[in-house]
């Protein structure tokens, strides 16, 4: 059996899932799960494809101790037979990645990370910080925190880790 992977997707793939992406291995390593999950992260646009993460974003993840890197890549079809998890970081990331999906299969992997953060209440969507100041990037972490905590329980619970 392969390893379980999990790929986080927002709309640029430089602030918010690279973020999401950062923090879940940061929590695999202090659990010494760090080989177990393959992790990795896309955005369902194509405008920063080869990016680094936002400055911004690896600031206020640097600042806990935390590394956000990587290059931008657009989520495609194929990654949903790469991927056990796809999840989306708002809404309009779970619709657009929807219409990718082949099948519905597929389609069932996708989920929202804030289904995961106890704090969410009604408001499912990690707020894109990009036009915004620096307060955006840091509530932004503290939601992946939160929902990253609560995903790598789920994933532990399905895979048996
Ligand atoms: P992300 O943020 O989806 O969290 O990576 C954005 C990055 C860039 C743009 C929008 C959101 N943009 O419009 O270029």
């Amino acid at each position: 059996m392969s390893r379980p992977a999990v790929c986080f997707v927002c709309l640029g793939n430089i602030c918010r899932s690279p973020t999401a992406e950062g923090v879940f291995r940061h929590l695999l390593e202090a659990a010494e799960l760090g080989a177990a999950i393959e992790v990795d992260s896309a955005g369902t646009g194509a405008w920063h494809v080869g990016e680094r993460p936002d400055e911004r974003s690896r600031t206020v993840a640097g600042w806990k101790g935390i590394t956000v890197d990587g290059a931008a890549r657009q989520f495609v079809a194929s990654d949903f037979v790469r991927f056990d998890w796809v999840i989306a970081l708002d809404r309009k990331n779970a619709a657009d990645l929807r219409r990718l999906a082949p099948d519905d299969e597929a389609a069932s992997k996708i989920r929202l990370l804030r289904e995961f953060d106890p704090e969410a209440g009604r408001d499912l969507d990690v707020p894109d910080p990009y036009y915004g100041g620096p307060d955006g990037f840091q509530n932004v972490l503290a939601i992946c925190e939160r929902g990253c905590v609560g995903l790598l329980e789920a994933m532990r619970e399905r895979h048996d880790l």
